[in-house]
Parts: structure tokens; sequence; C-alpha cells
């Protein structure tokens, strides 16, 4: 284990960095994709601006999310059905969720407003997040 390693996974296990960010994630996805459907239910072009920005404060949180959730990694985690999902799951949503926000800035940069389709994904992906969630819950409470 490097020097460098060694000293994250201390800041991370110490501070609980990954409890703290999983609520960035958490909130930032489904205000994105709320404000949108609002956006295109109300035809108002602030909640549009909500849905790009928040999409994009996800996009670049998430991957941090997941770092911070490897080096939250303890032993009691390892052989467990649950997290071996989560952390899987937690890795392709690091990569979808900036994928997401790319697509979210293509209707953005045209002034556009973003279609059903992407709705339909997003809501997916929302779906795999509240999952993943309560994976990930479900470990912290086992013992409770
Ligand atoms: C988008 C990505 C992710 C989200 C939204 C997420 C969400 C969560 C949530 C909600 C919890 C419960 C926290 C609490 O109630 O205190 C948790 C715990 C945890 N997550 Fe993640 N997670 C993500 C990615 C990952 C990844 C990639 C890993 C890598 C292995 C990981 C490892 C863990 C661990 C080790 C715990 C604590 C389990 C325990 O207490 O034994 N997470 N996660």
């Amino acid at each position: 284990m490097s020097q460098l390693y060694g000293a994250l996974k201390h800041l991370v296990m110490e501070y609980k960095i990954h409890p703290i960010l999983v609520n960035f994630t958490a909130a930032l996805v489904p205000v994105s994709l709320f404000s949108d459907l609002m956006a295109r239910a109300a035809g108002k072009k602030s909640l549009e601006e909500v849905g790009w920005w928040s999409m994009l404060y996800a996009a670049c949180i998430t991957p941090l999310t997941a770092a911070a959730g490897r080096l939250f990694w303890m032993k009691d985690d390892v052989g467990v059905p649950g997290m071996a999902i989560h952390k899987w799951l937690g890795t392709a949503l690091a990569a979808l969720i900036p994928l997401l926000a790319l697509w979210r800035w293509r209707f953005y940069a045209r002034g556009r407003r973003p279609s059903a389709v992407y709705l339909a994904v997003g809501a997916l992906i929302l779906a795999a997040l509240v999952y993943q969630g309560s994976l990930g819950g479900a470990q912290v409470f086992s013992g409770m």
C-alpha cells in the first residue's frame, strides 16, 4: 500500500467521506431530472437551467463518491453479495452519470429542452441510484 493510498484511506475512514458524498449524488440527480420534468410541464426556462447545472454538479461529484466508496471498503464488506453489487453498480454509475451530463449538455448547448428519451434513460439511472443507496444503507444498518 503506497503512502498516498494509506493517507487517503485514513482520511476517508476517519471523516466518513463516502457517507457524506453520497448525499450530493443522491440529491443532485433527482433534482436535475425532476426540474427538467417540471420544465416540460410548466414551460419554465429557469427550471431547465436547474436541470442542466445540477446534472453537471452530479457528474463532477459522483466519481469522487465512488472513489471514496472504494477507500471506505471494510473487512466485513468482503463476501457480502449486496456489497459486491454495490461496488460494481457504484463504479458503473460513476461513468453513467457523467455520460448523462454530457448528453444533457448537448440539449443545453443547442438551447433545446431535453427529450423524453433522455428523461426516460435518466429515470432508469435514478432507479439504479436508489437501489445503490439502499444496498449501502442495508450494509451500514445490518448490525443494528
Ligand atoms: C454512485 C455511487 C455510490 C453511491 C450513491 C453509494 C451510496 C452509499 C450509501 C447511501 C451508503 C450508506 C451510507 C450510510 O448510511 O452511512 C454507502 C455505504 C458504503 N458504500 Fe457506497 N455508494 C456508491 C459507490 C460505492 C462504491 C463504488 C463503493 C466501492 C466499494 C462503495 C462502498 C461502500 C461501503 C464500503 C459502504 C459502507 C458499508 C459498511 O458500513 O460496511 N460505494 N454507499
